[in-house]
């Protein structure tokens, strides 16, 4: 048989479709599952938003468009951007994506040589690290500590480094821990990828949902205006519901987004104007739907740390943004996937082990609270029972 490309071997997709594989095949064999595996909110997308894209398809928005994105769209996230970040960018800082995860891969294939070094976070977001290895980069972790809130620590940013290092990538509200960085540690991160001249990608997609009122949201992009360095990425699918839309945006320095646009245009053409007219809802339209999701998420979050400090050899740090929690399992004696696969036969609870998200995540699970209130106090009660007849 014939090999495939050398890159074609250095694929790995994304992980957590493992678990919700093994989930669904027991639910056909009859068995009852919660699911707390994906961070898939269980909200629909709001009517205002689906409407629009409705709109839109009736009236002929159907045809190609720029592969930079639709003017109408850019021009919102401009104005967004100056709201919410303080600084208006250049049309053409900005470029609409088919989601935020298609961003990372942009991003690195446009920055980062291969042998060259991205330094990520650890526990972080899969696709960081597939997307470096797929463009032939190395990733260098930096170990996000649980005695230090899983925030990232500006020293060990700094500490790893290397004359090879290309790229820094920022997530705060972090995926998979909930944790949010102050922003006297931003602030840090920013001043180090100046004084190194490092590429700084700041994955913001989380940056509309932080719970901890005393912990506001910073952007290290104040300090270039993302005119030299800093590239935010940001998306629709979490704080408006609208994963399956595969809506995101980038805003960075132009000659980075003009690139990143020709490998969008390569790739999928652009995306479809009916889905950015939703976009263009979603940014400037009513906004009382995401306030009520939001307090909905900060809700089950409470009630899904107190149910697991209830839980005997579990501990768990009250996550202050995103939609998940990081609990430490250690003290069960299990290790991430035997309490994960623990956790679906036993307690019929789907949940993500946090090796998934590197090798700092061993000892914990990830459970992203999408699922209703009533749900998490059942997955509490199962687990504790499930540990208890063991
Ligand atoms: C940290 C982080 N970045 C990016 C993404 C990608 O989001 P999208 O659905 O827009 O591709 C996710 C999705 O889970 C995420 O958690």
């Amino acid at each position: 048989m014939k090999s495939l490309s050398d890159v074609a071997y250095q694929i790995d997709g994304q992980p957590m479709f493992k678990i919700l594989d093994l989930a669904q095949k027991l639910e056909r064999e009859g068995k009852k599952i919660l699911h707390f595996e994906l961070g898939e909110p269980d909200f629909d997308t709001p009517s205002n938003i689906v409407s629009a894209a409705c709109d839109a398809l009736k009236s002929g928005d159907t045809h190609y468009t720029s592969s930079m994105g639709l003017y109408d769209f850019r021009e919102v996230a401009q104005k967004a951007t100056l709201h919410s970040r303080g600084f208006l960018p250049t049309i053409e800082q900005v470029l609409v994506a088919p989601g935020a995860n298609s961003i990372i891969y942009l991003a690195i294939k446009c920055l980062v040589n291969p042998d060259e070094e991205v330094i990520v976070p650890d526990p972080g977001f899969p696709t960081y690290y597939s997307a470096i290895k797929a463009c032939g980069a190395k990733a260098v972790t930096v170990k996000l500590k649980e005695e230090n809130q899983f925030r990232l620590d500006p020293n060990d940013l700094e500490n790893a480094i290397t004359s090879k290092t290309r790229l820094i990538i920022l997530n705060t509200p972090s995926n998979p821990t909930g944790s949010v960085m102050l922003p006297d540690e931003i602030r840090q991160v920013a001043e180090i990828a100046r004084k190194h001249d490092i590429y700084l990608l700041s994955d913001e997609i989380y940056g509309r949902l932080i719970f901890n009122n005393e912990k506001s949201f910073l952007s290290p992009s104040y300090i270039d205006h993302c005119k030299e360095r800093t590239i935010i990425l940001n998306g629709f699918s979490k704080a408006f519901a609208m994963t399956g839309w595969r809506l995101g945006v980038a805003i960075g320095p132009e000659e980075v987004i003009e690139k990143m646009g020709l490998l969008v245009s390569t790739i999928v053409s652009c995306v479809p104007p009916f889905i950015q007219r939703a976009g263009i809802e979603a940014i400037s339209g009513d906004q009382s739907a995401l306030v009520k999701m939001k307090n909905e998420y900060d809700n089950r979050r409470k009630i899904l740390v107190d149910g697991l400090n209830t839980i005997d050899g579990i501990s768990c740090i009250e996550p202050d943004g995103a939609i998940y929690a990081f609990p430490n399992i250690s003290g069960t004696g299990m290790t991430s996937d035997e309490f994960a696969n623990f956790a679906l036969e036993k307690a019929g609870v789907a949940l993500l082990p946090g090796n998934n998200f590197g090798e700092a995540g061993e000892g914990f699970v990830r459970i992203c609270y999408v699922n209703t209130s009533d749900n998490i106090k059942k997955a509490i009660e199962n687990i504790k029972k499930a540990l208890k007849d063991r």
